[in-house]
């Protein structure tokens, strides 16, 4: 094995060059000379891999390596008649990585695995599902960009003592002196995620009789009983707790800062840009971004009516993308990892329970602007254009998140998670969920900005209207 390790040491650039190739690779604008390459520990089938920018960005990478092509991916490299393949492949992966690793059993595994596959592109990590000899299917979700902390383990582990039915049930965690290197859960049988059921209701027309709104209220009481599993138990990661001034002012520190990155980011953008076109495009952007200037103080000072109200373990990222629609009809949460981007401390914080809403309702606009593009067949330009001065969607997305937040607060106000008068919560509704949709909108323009600036217009349209209408 240490021949073995040797020589993949030895031949870094091949080895970069084929895991470049990944979907989940994260230094699409480094070039592979700036990175670096180290072993952090190695069985006798598996040599675990850390590759690192200049920055410290890290990215851990488990190989498998063997005398035997591999089964179940034909993504392989050879090396000196080895095969090297990602290690989430191999049968009872689970069982391999017990060797070096802490591998915390919740569920005992029946069978072997009799055949594994890639389950999605759509990751930063590699999902893949293994079916195993008694039928049972597991999901093995290979960390690849290290996470600040093992949250999601604490996540699965809350819901599973409350026995909560609508997330998969974890059944191993593995990890490596602290550094969570994988997750394995139970597989959801789904039909997609939860986009799908809303873009089908909305292409059998867009008529008043078939918004689908049970759908949307389905999926708000849905969210209620997560938020409910995720604070059963007190303690330190679960339970409600006090929200005090200096959380306010945490909050609203933000929410300035993310402010202010975006017009940082967008100022950039306009400085980088090459040729007129583009200038004006992100300049017609950057003057939508100043706009928001009273929208942000308004957020910020809406912030104090939680005051001495309840903060919450949320789910922090809780968009469609991340429930599954299961072939039972019921919505799956999944993918606990916080929002992206966090800090340690502010992946651990605990926030009002309507903060998920908000990103719900943001969701639903991201939604409702691919829908319109799909139903035009417009371009991402065309689109966004449009959009941005009048939104048609605007009453199918709204409709959808009054529905989704009237159920989410009928399950949520009797389960006591608010700390906040019932009548103030059904009357004020937008004020409470002001400053978190302007924190969340903020958040994706940053987003945007980083990895895909042509999707910056999404954001902004919700952010210039992002109240529910009082009479719908
Ligand atoms: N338990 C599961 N059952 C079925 N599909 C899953 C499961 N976990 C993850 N997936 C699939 O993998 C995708 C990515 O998983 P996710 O946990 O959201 O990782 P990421 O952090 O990359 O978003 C999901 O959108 C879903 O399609
Ligand atoms: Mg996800």
């Amino acid at each position: 094995m240490v021949y073995i390790v040797n020589k993949i040491l030895d031949n870094k650039q091949k080895i970069l060059e084929w895991l470049a190739e990944k979907h989940w690779w994260p230094y699409r604008n480094t070039s592979l000379e700036e990175l670096s390459i180290e072993e952090l520990f190695s069985t006798h089938k598996i040599c675990v891999l850390v590759i690192k920018d200049s920055s410290n960005k890290n990215t851990i990478v488990p190989l498998a390596i063997e005398s035997t092509r591999p089964s179940a991916t034909s993504d392989y490299l050879k090396l000196n008649n080895m095969y090297v393949y990602e290690a989430e492949y191999m049968p009872n992966y689970w069982n391999e990585m017990s060797e070096f690793c802490r591998v915390k059993q919740y569920i005992k595994i029946h069978g072997k695995t009799i055949r594994s596959q890639l389950l999605t592109r759509e990751s930063t990590h590699l999902i893949v599902l293994h079916e195993l000899s008694t039928g049972d299917k597991l999901v093995v979700k290979g960390y690849r960009r290290l996470p600040p902390i093992s949250i999601e383990e604490k996540y699965y582990e809350a819901l599973l003592s409350t026995g909560y039915r609508y997330a998969p049930r974890p059944v191993a965690s593995i990890s490596y002196k602290n550094t969570p290197v994988s997750i394995v859960i139970e597989y959801i049988d789904n039909v997609g995620d939860a986009t799908k059921p809303f873009r089908e209701s909305f292409r059998e027309k867009t008529r008043k009789a078939s918004l689908k709104l049970g759908l949307a209220a389905k999926l708000g009481s849905q969210i209620s009983s997560l938020h409910i599993a995720l604070n059963k138990t007190p303690g330190e990661f679960s339970g409600k707790e006090i929200i005090s001034q200096e959380d306010i002012e945490r909050w609203s520190k933000r929410i300035q800062r993310r402010y202010s990155e975006a017009l940082d980011l967008l100022q950039r953008l306009v400085d980088n840009a090459d040729g007129k076109r583009i200038i004006a495009r992100y300049e017609k952007w950057m003057k939508y971004l100043d706009l928001l200037e009273e929208k942000v103080e308004k957020a910020i000072s809406s912030l104090n009516l939680y005051l001495d109200s309840y903060k919450i373990r949320t789910h922090q990222d809780l968009h469609l993308l991340q429930i599954l629609y299961g072939s039972d009809g019921n919505f799956y949460f999944i993918d606990f990892e916080g929002e992206p981007g966090r800090t340690r401390e502010e992946l651990m914080e605990k926030e009002p329970p309507l903060r998920d809403i908000a990103v719900m309702i943001r969701s639903f606009q991201y939604l409702s602007y691919d829908l319109y593009k799909s139903k035009y067949n417009l371009t991402r330009n065309a689109t966004s254009g449009r959009l941005l001065r009048n939104d048609p969607l605007w009453d199918w997305r709204m409709r959808h998140s009054l529905s989704m937040l009237l159920s989410y607060l009928s399950g949520s106000i009797s389960a006591g998670i608010h700390g906040i008068h019932r009548e103030l919560l059904l009357t004020r509704y937008n004020d409470l969920l002001y400053p978190w949709l302007i924190d969340r909108g903020l958040y994706e323009v940053i987003y945007e900005a980083t990895y895909n600036p042509d999707r910056i217009p999404i954001p902004l349209i919700g952010l210039i209207n992002p109240s529910i209408p009082i009479n719908m």
